[in-house]
């Protein structure tokens, strides 16, 4: 008799990041219950949805646009996109089963997208399994700082999109030259001091030379700002804009600033 457990236990290892958020952050689960909250927090705590507008969309996206928005989670940028008139399809592709099934719906309802135009993947960031050359443009909203490998997802990306095709990534907060070494630095230093005393870590952070996995829990990760640059080109993008929104993640506050890149597949 033969057994295969590799399916079931692929998808018990998929982790769940509403799950992840409320066991870091117990008082997230009010806003990530509940589509009007957690649309407050996109929206009027949080720049995310201003700093998308500074784009402009309806010029960047082509007549009949096939649209993937890659780490969707709870849909307001596929919500806003899907109102778009050019915009024949938005694929929202996340791996939390609770934004795709329960938050998506309500918050499509709430901000009057078309849900006709929306299709829900349940998939992780790779491989993309869409035709090569199928995808008019793929979106990223605070979503790609979460890979594990940067520049196999975005070769991942630039394999699914036409040759021309658009890739914007977008609500990055990316450091620059020496801030990010500094900010290393005090990590390292950090690092060094648990061990010393012996402070035990279930997880923990970890530094490489691409980067800094400053959460492991929610996989948030810190690339520097060249490392973004090359690891898109690497993967076959023209850079064709990093916008820097002057917008801090938080309304009000004085955190790093949003940014977006603007890129073409070559
Ligand atoms: C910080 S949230 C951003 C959500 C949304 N784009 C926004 O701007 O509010 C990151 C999202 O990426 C998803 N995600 C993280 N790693 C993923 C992976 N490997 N595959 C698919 N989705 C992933 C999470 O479930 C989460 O919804």
């Amino acid at each position: 008799m033969n057994e295969n457990w590799i399916v079931k236990q692929t998808l018990s290892g998929v982790s769940q990041f509403d799950q992840s958020m409320v066991n870091s952050y117990p008082d997230s689960n009010e806003y990530l219950q509940n589509a009007r909250a957690y649309l407050n927090t996109v929206g009027e705590v949080c720049n995310y949805v201003d700093a998308s507008k500074k784009l402009d969309w309806a010029a960047l996206l082509p007549q009949g646009a096939e649209v993937l928005d890659l780490g969707c989670g709870g849909g307001w940028l596929t919500a806003m996109l899907s109102r778009v008139d050019s915009v024949k399809t938005v694929y929202a592709l996340d791996s939390s089963q609770h934004f795709l099934h329960k938050l998506l719906p309500e918050v499509m309802t709430l901000m009057e997208g078309n849900a006709e135009k929306v299709v829900t993947l349940e998939a992780l960031f790779q491989p993309l399994l869409f035709e090569e050359s199928y995808l008019d443009a793929v979106v990223a909203s605070s979503a790609l700082h979460h890979a594990d490998n940067l520049e196999s997802v975005l070769k991942g990306i630039r394999r699914a999109l036409k040759p021309g095709g658009l890739l914007v990534i977008l609500n990055e907060t990316p450091r620059t030259g020496l801030r990010f070494l500094v900010s290393v630095f005090v990590a390292s230093l950090r690092i060094l001091r648990n061990l010393a005393t012996r402070r035990y870590m279930p997880v923990s952070p970890s530094i490489s030379s691409s980067g800094y996995l400053y959460d492991p829990d929610l996989g948030d990760r810190d690339y520097p700002s060249w490392y973004w640059l090359e690891a898109l080109k690497r993967a076959g993008f023209a850079v064709e804009a990093v916008m820097d929104t002057g917008m801090s993640t938080v309304k009000g506050s004085k955190g790093r600033p949003l940014i977006h890149f603007v890129c073409r597949a070559v």
